[in-house]
């Protein structure tokens, strides 16, 4: 059974440490949107890796790695990622394959990215200036250049066509020194003998390992929240990092996704703008930021930090019809006397349950909470969900109840090993089947 890791909040719920602790029950691990705007985070004793384009999978050796049409590449990034990894003892080789749909990133985007912020003045987004939404624009917009796109030669080709026009636009738009659209010709055509080897046709690639029954671990980037569809738009990536997002950026049918499982902290967090019902910004909040090392793991940026919301993934649960949570950093609330949860919102005299649709709307919401006991006795590093302190159990159990799914691991550190499996949970019932189709072939 294939199964998607989605990020059921803002982002940075810790998706890199679960595809990692999953990763060796499958035998390929795709990535179906975003680009390098993603930081995903793996520990394994005392290394440290930060995957931004190549999905996590990619640190077990045989594991395939796929990026599909619905992420956007920018080659320098990807070659710097896979130099760096062979530097911390990774080898990419031929595990990587690249969908020849997937639209590239160049400079100008960044550039134009840049620019569109800096215009946007209080309305800005706070992206990672990576030219992720400007990529998506032209893909969206039919100007877009797609990776098999550089394998043409031609000095006066569609590559070269694609180039001279949009540097024209970018020319048009930014004041001061002009890109001379042959310089980047040149460039961009010689990324391609370093690139050619990993592209292909993914959707082929990935039909064709599932009809043999190989396992697919799919890879969502960024969040619920941050989708551009279903996220609190504007204030959003533009990429769809719900579970949707994964047939239109794989090219799989919707039955190949066997089961989801949503991964949530036990507190939220975001970086950028827009609206975060729960976040506190006084001294708790501060402590969460320090607790909880909650700097960027792309851009170093302080993470804005806030209560659990049960109301935002309850609406992942929805949105992606995620089957059970992976919750994350149970161990950054060790030593609190009481856990605020937030289970509704105050929007004037009505209480809602169910996520707003309109930005105004949420962000005049107060969040509604109730109490929950804190616990004395730590539950950093704890495996077994009988030795977490009653109270944790207790604020587990609630966070169950008012999101309305099972939680099928809880994560007590940054470590791989530092997990606990509840028994009988989604991730417990796949490992039991994977190790019986694995010994049975
Ligand atoms: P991602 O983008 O969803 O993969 O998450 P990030 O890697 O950006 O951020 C999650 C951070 O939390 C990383 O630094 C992880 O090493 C760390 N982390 C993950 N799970 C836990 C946990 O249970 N406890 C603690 N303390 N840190 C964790
Ligand atoms: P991972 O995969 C958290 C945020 C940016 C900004 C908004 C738009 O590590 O969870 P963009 O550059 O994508 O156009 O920025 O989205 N953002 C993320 N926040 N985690 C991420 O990825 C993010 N990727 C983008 O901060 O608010
Ligand atoms: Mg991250």
């Amino acid at each position: 059974m294939n199964i998607a890791v989605i990020g059921a909040q803002w982002g940075d719920e810790g998706k890199g440490k679960i595809v990692d602790l999953l990763t060796p029950h499958v035998s390929i691990v795709a990535r179906y949107q975003g680009g390098h705007n993603a930081g995903h985070t793996v520990n394994v004793g005392d290394e440290q890796f930060i995957l931004h384009l190549l999905p996590s999978g990619i640190l077990h050796p045989g594991v395939r790695c796929v990026i599909g049409n619905g992420v956007v590449v920018d080659p320098d990034a990807l070659f710097a990622e896979v130099d760096i990894l062979a530097r911390q003892g990774i080898e990419v080789g031929d595990r990587l394959l690249i969908s020849d749909k997937a639209h590239v990133i160049l400079p100008y985007h960044r550039e134009l990215e840049v620019l569109a912020e800096a215009r946007r003045g209080d309305r800005r987004i706070g992206t990672t200036s990576r030219g992720i939404g400007p990529s998506y624009e032209d893909k969206v917009g039919r100007r877009g250049i797609r990776i098999a796109d550089l394998g043409d030669a031609s000095a006066d080709g569609p590559l070269a066509a694609a180039i001279r026009e949009n540097v024209s636009a970018r020319n048009r738009a930014i004041d001061g020194a002009e890109t001379d659209w042959r310089t980047l010709h040149a460039d961009v055509r010689a990324t391609w003998s370093r690139l050619e080897q990993w592209v292909d046709d993914a959707s082929l690639f990935l039909s064709a390992a599932i009809q043999a029954g190989q396992c697919v671990l799919f890879e969502g980037a960024q969040g619920t929240m941050l989708d551009i569809d279903h996220g609190t738009y504007p204030f959003v990536s533009s990429s769809s990092s719900t579970a949707g997002g994964i047939c239109t950026g794989l090219g799989v049918g919707p039955r190949s996704i066997g089961a989801v499982l949503g991964i949530a902290k036990v507190y939220t967090t975001r970086v950028g703008e827009g609206p975060l019902p729960t976040e506190l910004h006084g001294d708790m909040g501060d402590q969460l930021r320090e607790s909880g090392r909650e700097y960027g793991a792309s851009t170093g940026r302080p993470r804005r930090c806030g209560w659990y919301d049960a109301v935002a993934v309850r609406y992942a649960v929805r949105i992606s019809g995620l089957d059970a949570l992976a919750v994350t950093k149970l161990d950054v609330l060790d030593g609190l006397d009481e856990i605020p949860l937030c289970t509704g919102y105050r929007h004037g005299e009505e209480i809602l349950t169910e996520f707003p649709s309109n930005g105004a709307t949420l962000a005049a919401c107060e969040p509604v909470y109730e109490e929950l006991p804190g616990w004395t006795s730590p539950t950093a590093g704890v495996r077994r969900y009988e030795d977490l302190p009653p109270e944790a159990q207790a604020y587990l159990q609630r966070i169950e109840e008012v999101t309305g799914v099972p939680i099928a691991i809880v994560s007590t550190g940054s470590d791989r090993a530092d997990t606990i499996l509840v028994a009988g949970g989604l991730i417990d019932r796949w490992q039991a089947e994977r190790a019986m189709s694995t010994s049975a072939s």
